[in-house]
């Protein structure tokens, strides 16, 4: 069969497959339990991070689309509760292959777990870019294929590191073997087709004669890879579904690989978001998490890092070097430079910065300035309310237009326990006060410059709580005609 023919009848939709009969029982096993040599690191492999997630929790997002979580199972080995820890949350089952000794004794650890399954798709958790529309095209391609074994290929410029995959004849899908890229000889290395290391097999076909692999080879391991030339000398039909999106085979073996990967998630993020109407200027230097969510026409500048579960409305703009994880921004807000936020909410119309630290639980309603070298942590800061230089807010709630003067600080802290401030609306705070808390200023209430504040404020009154000004005239006259005489 062609390539083009391969990549067109792809496209039909499993439902489409011949026979009528009942639909398969399809899982999908993930290999991660390798501990990535490569790396010199203590972290395992597919914990290490691109896009801003663990390796594997990519493929575990796709492969949960394609078949739910309950049917995706990941063979973890190495540091084997740390990974199942990392990735609990998305409800996949484990199984466990306690010692490595090989991608082919991964899928053998496996056999109990996926004894109740038609065919199973195997995926790499050290390979993340690796979409659920591809792994349905290789499904659905094994299926129609009727194939014992099927294997994602990929045409790369640079195949090196990679199993080439030998054809029984140039032009057929069907496979005579994969040959790993050290075993290889010199006119093989030239091969550019290369093993993705992603699968499907016929469970049957799998179990039945996985026992025959060996690991008469240079890592004496049980390579996967020669399930291709056992189930081909049985006669049973092998064959490679040539990708058309070569870029969802790259694996993170070294840091560098890790690094290219990163490289090129951001920048397909970025790509997305612009799509949608999102100006990034200069998006090479921009680091976006898969899960960003931002809306039109709001502008980023170089250099910005937008991380986690963050959600940033429409018509804002976000200066040069903020760095903003798991906040909530409302529309039309402008992040000044140098902002940064972690859990915290900001409501339309607000002017955040430059330099502004916004600790969690920081709520920063409509229309709120917060300012130069202000840092907040859990506080509500009301409707307009201004705090606009060199001021800490701590365990504070701040009601609607309120001006907190330059220098103000929340003594929220007792060397044991956090306490309250209390500020109500339309309270002017002097520049340079000190708020001892738990305390109240009730509505409209002034507190003087420089005040040191113990006790509750009364609404609609002024507190001034600071020693009284002193004038001593003539005093430093006097002193340098003394200076002189000496
Ligand atoms: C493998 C393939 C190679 C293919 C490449 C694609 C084999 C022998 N070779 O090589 O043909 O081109 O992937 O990326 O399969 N793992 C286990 N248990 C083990 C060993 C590995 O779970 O005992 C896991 C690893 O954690 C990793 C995956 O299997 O996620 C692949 O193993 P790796 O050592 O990275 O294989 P490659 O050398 O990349
Ligand atoms: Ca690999």
């Amino acid at each position: 069969m062609k390539k083009s023919t391969a990549k067109s009848s792809a496209s039909a939709k499993l439902t489409s497959i011949p026979n009528g009969s009942a639909a398969p029982r399809i899982a999908i096993a993930i290999m991660a339990a390798g501990k990535g040599t490569r790396l010199k690191s203590q972290i395992p492999k597919v914990l290490h991070e691109v896009g801003g997630k663990p390796l594997l929790e990519h493929v575990i997002r796709a492969a949960a689309s394609v078949v739910g979580a309950s049917d995706v199972y990941a063979i973890v080995g190495y540091e084997a509760d740390r990974v199942r820890e990392a990735v609990r949350h998305t409800g996949i089952n484990f199984v466990l292959q306690a010692e490595q000794r090989g991608t082919g004794h991964a899928l053998m650890m496996a056999a109990d777990a996926l004894a109740r399954y038609d065919h199973v798709i195997v995926l790499s958790g050290d390979a993340p870019m690796i979409t659920a529309a591809t792994i349905e095209s290789l499904r659905d391609f094994h299926l129609r294929e009727r194939a014992a074994m099927t294997l994602l290929s990929a045409e790369l410029a640079n195949p090196t590191g990679y199993g080439r995959v030998l054809h029984k004849k140039p032009g057929s899908p069907e496979v005579r073997e994969i040959v790993e890229e050290k075993a290889a000889t010199a006119s093989q290395k030239k091969i550019r087709e290369i093993n993705s290391g992603f699968y499907v097999f016929d469970v049957k076909a799998l179990y039945s004669n996985i026992g025959q692999l060996s690991t008469d080879n240079l890592h004496a391991e049980y390579y996967l890879t020669d399930m291709a030339e056992v189930l081909r000398r049985l006669g049973k039909r092998v064959v490679a579904f040539p990708t058309a999106t070569p870029n969802e085979v790259l694996g993170g073996n070294t840091r560098a690989e890790l690094a290219a990967i990163d490289q090129q998630m951001r920048i397909s993020k970025c790509r997305q978001l612009m799509s949608d109407g999102v100006s990034i200027f200069y998006p090479e230097t921009c680091v976006i998490d898969a899960d960003v969510e931002i809306a039109p026409d709001t502008v980023i500048e170089p250099y910005v890092q937008l991380l986690g579960k963050t959600k940033i409305g429409g018509g804002c703009r976000v200066r040069s070097y903020c760095v903003i994880r798991d906040s909530d921004v409302g529309d039309n807000v402008m992040l000044r430079p140098g902002c940064i936020m972690e859990k915290a909410k900001i409501g339309a119309g607000a002017i955040i910065g430059p330099y502004s630290h916004l600790r969690p639980e920081s709520d920063i309603a409509e229309g709120a300035h917060v300012g130069n070298f202000v840092e907040t942590k859990k506080i509500k800061l009301g409707k307009g309310s201004k705090a606009n230089h060199l001021t800490y807010l701590g365990d504070a709630e701040i009601g609607a237009g309120v001006n907190i003067g330059a220098g103000t600080i929340t003594c929220n802290y007792d060397g044991v326990h956090k306490h309250k401030t209390v500020i109500e609306d339309d309270v002017f705070i002097g520049s340079d006060s000190t708020l001892v808390a738990p305390v109240r200023i009730g509505k409209r209430a002034y507190v003087g410059a420089a005040s040191c504040i113990t006790d509750d404020v009364p609404e609609d009154s002024l507190a001034v709580g600071r020693g009284r000004q002193v004038v001593k005239e003539g005093w430093a006259r006097q002193k340098r005609e003394e200076r002189a005489k000496k």
